[in-house]
């Protein structure tokens, strides 16, 4: 009895130690293969532009984008990364056409579409800005997976601590990429270019 018993405790501890080793190597595999290890980066969106219109992620498809994520009272991240996209643009020509640049606000309590189309007239004109109700901010935040979080200031006032990359999205609307804050002005054009390039050769769908 007890040698039975020890024979069925065998076979039990052979048979976890097979699920096991099978579970951890579906996990190693997971992790080592990109295509399933990515997390989903980007998806429709409902959002409104400066001229109070209702736009989501379909008017955008067919074009690869740059999307970039702030508020009109940011003190320098927002208008220093404003003012670079402004050069990718003038940069690019008329291939700028090719592109579009967004800026989405995380501040949408303040940013209504009147005061986010005062502020970006200031900067290159192929540059469109995005605003809605708070529901659909943190929905597109949640989707692009952006960090924004409301910081109560000293003078009773807030800032929004946000992202500071430029998202980079193909025309089929998969994550490609991204800008890093002051990153090179040569290689951000670059990848801009690079990402037009692929978008003109790929076979259309
Ligand atoms: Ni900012």
């Amino acid at each position: 009895m007890a040698l039975k018993l020890i024979r069925y405790s065998a076979w039990a501890a052979v048979f976890l130690i097979a699920v096991s080793v099978g579970v951890s190597s579906v996990l190693w595999y997971q992790q080592s293969d990109p295509a399933t290890a990515a997390v989903k980066v980007g998806g429709d969106f409902s959002l409104v532009d400066t001229n109070g219109t209702r736009v989501t992620e379909a008017d955008f498809l067919g074009k690869p984008r740059a999307m970039f994520f702030g508020f009109t009272h940011c003190p320098d991240v927002c208008p220093t990364t404003l003012y670079e996209a402004s050069g990718w643009l003038q940069a690019l020509g008329p291939d700028a056409d090719k592109l579009s640049v967004m800026f989405i606000s995380v501040d949408p309590e303040r940013d209504t579409p009147e005061v986010l189309g005062d502020y970006i007239s200031a900067f290159e004109n192929g540059i469109v800005g995005l605003t809605g109700s708070t529901a659909d901010v943190d929905a597109v935040v949640k989707a692009y997976r952006v960090y924004a979080r409301k910081v109560e200031t000293d003078d009773g006032d807030y800032t929004v601590d946000h992202t500071a990359s430029v998202y980079l999205m193909d025309e089929n609307g998969k994550f490609s990429g991204s800008i890093r804050y002051q990153e090179d002005h040569d290689v951000a054009v670059e990848k801009l270019r690079n990402l037009i390039a692929r978008a003109e050769t790929a076979p259309s769908s």
